[in-house]
């Protein structure tokens, strides 16, 4: 049974997302056989290009990025383009045209758009008749700036659209390493007698990127990195590593158990909230051998507010998971621009041996590397080769996903967009699991908000303001830095 024609209709089709990240996932689905032919991927905007038009941009702007191009100019006999302001109900009528006669098919309404938009299009899309039973909305995050904004969100979609409809993509849940958590965790024996407390000292979540935000204040004032990357996707993997093993791998069962790990966040509340986060604004620096501009000097439409002096491009947090398995295990999470690289990564920490025998043995440590080079490392202690007294060394044991599996490993939004079509949301966040996330982080948002200090400026290039380092280092811990 192949894949059935649907309708995929992407609200802000002309945008940065459609272009980087929809159209090449989308592209690589069709040539893997994923889009059944028939499929249609109409792009929405405001601009007034037609589909000629349309096909023209995204072969000038998406093409060249791509891993061959095989199949490329069936793809694009696949793309409409119709343009649509949401605004006003004439804008509908294009839509409604192209999509009439084709009712039976599922239909897919991808919004990447600000949240603002999301309930303006859902009630235009029911008023124009658009929503049929075998409709689905995927909204993309943020969802909101806080709880109250989240909730109102999901009201006017939920209006709309029943939760079963609603997907709501976290591209984190997508990356294949973030997946084979899962099957290392719960397809494997020996871990889980130890995936305790009693053998691991504590967990790291980083994700790290050398990019700034040059061009993206309008938005990046209004997130920062807490919004941007820590109440979604490290949220998502701290939720991986801490939940209970799911009875079934099925759409409720795995979310019922991350919403249990975000129940069971200690709150950082009040002065807390100073002990345990540290927020980071990078200064002008050297990234690469280049050297790059501060957060407040980004090449970008909107000059600087006081909203970009106070917000964060660095965010680390020392979370606690208040239940049987996690007591007294922290979980430090961290993410920010302009590090001197791109590595995301998860690090089970354990303790050391109960009683040693050797002098010099480290705890051994498992990496779980996200980007780049997907694997997996565990460092052993070993004996180094030679007579004499013994010397312990540590040395890897590792997994490259790339040289394990010759097969190219799928963007995450492929896999994402192949669940969407065929209507499995195990990998999306159900409504319950984004208002928990949203209830731990608005209270951090609010002591930052309300503190008259601003973020601690570290240079770009380097890990991060030093506070972050403090974090770790009262408790006698470190980061893991690249070796
Ligand atoms: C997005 C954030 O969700 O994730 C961006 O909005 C960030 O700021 C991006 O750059 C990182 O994604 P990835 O897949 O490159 O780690």
């Amino acid at each position: 049974n192949g894949p059935a024609p649907a309708d995929l209709i992407i609200f802000g089709g002309t945008g940065d997302l459609a272009m980087r990240k929809l159209l090449p996932a989308l592209y690589h689905c069709d040539v893997d056989g994923g889009l059944a032919p028939g499929t249609r991927i109409i792009a929405l905007s405001r601009s007034g290009l037609d589909d000629a038009d349309y096909r023209g941009k995204v072969d000038a702007e998406v093409r060249p990025a791509l891993h061959g191009s095989e199949g490329w100019d069936a793809f694009l006999r696949r793309l409409r383009h119709v343009p649509v302001d949401v605004t006003t109900p004439e804008g509908w009528a294009g839509l409604a045209g192209l999509l009439a006669g084709h009712e039976d098919r599922d239909r897919v309404f991808y919004l990447a758009s600000p949240p603002l938009a999301f309930g303006p299009f859902c009630r235009g899309a029911r008023e124009a008749g658009l929503v049929t039973p075998g409709s689905r909305v995927v909204l993309e995050k943020p969802l909101g700036r806080d709880l109250a904004g989240a909730q109102a969100i999901n009201d006017e979609v939920g209006a709309i659209f029943d939760e079963s409809q609603i997907f709501r993509i976290d591209h984190y849940l997508g990356k294949e390493t973030v997946q084979n958590l899962l099957v290392l965790r719960f397809a494997n024996s020996f871990l889980e007698p130890i995936w305790n407390s009693r053998w691991i000292d504590h967990v790291q979540i980083t994700a790290a990127e050398s990019v700034g935000t040059p061009g993206r204040r309008g938005y990046y004032d209004q997130a920062g990195a807490l919004r941007d990357m820590v109440q979604n996707h490290l949220l998502q993997l701290l939720c991986l590593v801490a939940m209970e093993p799911p009875s079934r791998n099925d759409r409720e069962a795995v979310r019922d158990e991350k919403v249990k790990v975000l129940r069971s966040l200690r709150p950082v509340t009040g002065a807390d909230a100073d002990r345990f986060t540290v927020r980071g604004q990078y200064t002008h620096g050297l990234v690469d051998g280049a050297e790059v501009p501060g957060y407040l000097d980004e090449p970008d439409k909107n000059p600087p507010t006081d909203a970009s002096r106070r917000v964060e491009t660095f965010a680390a947090v020392h979370a606690e998971v208040d239940n049987w398995r996690w007591a007294g295990v922290p979980f430090f999470l961290r993410s920010g621009k302009r590090l001197p690289s791109r590595r995301s990564e998860i690090v089970v920490q354990f303790k050391n041996v109960p009683h040693a025998i050797f002098p010099g043995a480290t705890p051994n440590r498992l990496v779980l590397r996200l980007q780049p080079d997907e694997g997996i490392h565990l460092s052993l202690m070993a004996k180094e080769p030679g007579a004499g007294d013994i010397a312990l060394r540590p040395v890897p044991l590792s997994l490259s996903f790339s040289d394990a599996f010759s097969a190219r490993v799928p963007d995450a939004y492929e896999r994402l967009l192949m669940d969407v079509l065929s209507g499995n949301p195990t990998l999306f966040m159900r409504r319950d699991e984004v208002e928990a996330a949203w209830r731990w982080i608005d209270p951090i948002v609010r002591r930052w908000e309300g503190s008259a200090a601003l973020p601690e400026p570290y240079p770009a290039g380097t890990s991060g303001p030093a506070g972050a380092h403090d974090l770790l280092a009262r408790g006698g811990r470190a980061w893991h830095e690249e070796e």
